[in-house]
């Protein structure tokens, strides 16, 4: 069946832009995107939610199933591979554009039923010519990657075009103003999904329900969840998918959700809060120190800096605030730089965010957050860092610094007395019953520095109060 999803779609002239500028990054050969097909739950017509590949959707814009889009960069020719509606389409989908209407307002012309596909390839690779493709990572893909181009499904991934990946990443990780309208609208959604939970975080609720009226306000908006809600008062586990607890006075609700829009853009925004509305000292004491530690990551960014600088200031300002609470020792920033931030925040500062909440993870965390100027750190805490390379102008990405308690991670630092001339274990000890706190918020870089995207959400201890309350 045929869903033509999108509401608002850019004009042509973008999508025209787009594969012009990656055929020119390219140089020669053909580029092959896969759209993403229908996967069945429980039985054949029965689906998971479908979703269109974002390499796809971003070059070719159509939001439909089971489409095909190549760029020949040597004839200039753009087109569409996918198989033309029929009666049976109308009559269980209602009245539509043809594929043949739809693929022209994305500025393409020609249109080829799906089953030419694999001769065209073939026949391009029978001239000597190199098919570009990006990593798969859905099991359809890698089966019909496997088909097209007579490869084995296990190497497919090793094929993957690393042209190809360096110019998708360079085209899609700077954001045009109108994908920055985009991205608003959905930090707009964020804002009404982290009111609403923290008017809901009352002892009593169970998290399942907070979790279910995020959902609503996502879908009330045309849009979906940009990824599983992470809703929880045991924020200490990073990414607690499960949303069974119900809440109870002295907990702290990790809140980390966002939207995505119907045009396929995301947020992704965190808020830490106190269940009944209202901060105990502990709780006050430790969330000023992550404030301090989001503020930190965020001050900094301006276009020319590397982001691992942000992440090494914000973890450093998270170190200070725990020394004045007695749990680290020594110098904050030697503490960080021999990894004893691992033990309090085992996660990075941010990752990149666009039209995948983890913007175009699929195509290699380390494409896409380092570069030839910028490799990986080993240092425990940093290493976990997605997002690290020299920042630039229309670079998006999140900083969401945590602080949490993780017993199991505790014992372990603990057992081996690892960074002992860092670390007050037994101060530690105190708050293995907190839970944890995370606070993140989605970053423009400007040409001035940077801009916090959307209008502001509650954030500081007196403004969560206040929302928790209203
Ligand atoms: N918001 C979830 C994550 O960034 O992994
Ligand atoms: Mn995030």
């Amino acid at each position: 069946m045929i869903h033509n999803k999108i509401s608002d779609m850019f004009k042509k002239e973008v999508y025209i832009e787009r594969r012009k500028k990656v055929a020119e990054k390219v140089g020669s050969g053909v580029i092959l995107f896969l759209g993403n097909v229908e996967a069945p739950l429980n039985y054949p017509d029965n689906s998971y939610y479908w979703r269109q590949d974002s390499n796809f959707a971003y070059f070719f814009g159509l939001q439909c199933q089971g489409l095909a889009g190549v760029i020949d960069i040597e004839s200039g020719e753009n087109i569409i591979f996918g198989t033309e509606i029929t009666i049976d389409d109308i009559i269980w989908g209602g009245p539509q554009k043809s594929l043949k209407e739809r693929s022209e307002s994305v500025g393409i012309d020609i249109v080829k039923d799906y089953s030419e596909l694999s001769t065209f390839l073939k026949n391009a690779v029978k001239s000597g010519r190199r098919v570009h493709y990006l990593p798969a990572y859905r099991g359809e893909h890698f089966l019909e990657l496997s088909k097209l181009l007579s490869l084995k499904t296990c190497v497919i991934n090793e094929y993957v075009s690393r042209d190809l990946i360096k110019a998708v990443v360079s085209l899609r990780e700077i954001k045009s103003d109108i994908e920055i309208v985009e991205i608003e609208r959905a930090e707009d959604i964020a804002y009404e999904m982290q009111t609403t939970a923290m008017k809901m975080a009352k002892s009593g609720v169970y998290e399942y329900e907070i979790a279910g009226a995020l959902e609503g306000i996502t879908l009330k908006h045309n849009g979906h969840l940009s990824f599983h809600s992470i809703i929880s008062i045991n924020g200490q586990t990073l990414h607690n998918h499960t949303h069974n607890n119900v809440l109870t006075k002295g907990r702290m609700l990790v809140v980390d959700a966002g939207a995505e829009t119907d045009t396929l853009y995301a947020s992704d925004i965190t808020r830490s809060i106190p269940v009944d509305g209202k901060f105990d000292s502990r709780q006050r004491d430790i969330y000023e120190i992550v404030l301090a530690a989001n503020l930190k990551g965020i001050e900094g960014i301006k276009p020319g800096i590397n982001n691992v600088e942000n992440h090494i200031a914000s973890v450093t300002t998270l170190l200070e605030g725990l020394k004045g609470l007695g749990m680290v020792k020594g110098d904050p920033l030697d503490a960080v730089m021999n990894g004893v931030g691992a033990l309090f925040m085992p996660h990075g500062l941010g990752h990149q965010m666009g039209m995948d909440v983890h913007d175009m993870e699929g195509l290699g965390e380390d494409n896409v957050g380092y570069d030839e100027n910028l490799k990986r750190s080993t240092i425990p805490g940093i290493k976990s860092l997605r997002m690290g390379k020299q920042l630039k102008v229309g670079h998006v990405f999140t900083v969401e610094p945590g602080c949490y308690f993780i017993p199991a991670w505790y014992d372990i630092w603990r057992k081996e007395n690892r960074c002992a001339d860092f670390i007050n274990y037994d101060k530690v000890a105190e708050y293995l019953d907190f839970g944890g706190i995370r606070i993140e918020d989605d970053i423009l870089v400007t040409e001035n520095g940077h801009r916090v995207l959307g209008k502001p959400i509650p954030k500081t201890v007196e403004e969560v109060e206040k929302a928790c309350n209203e």
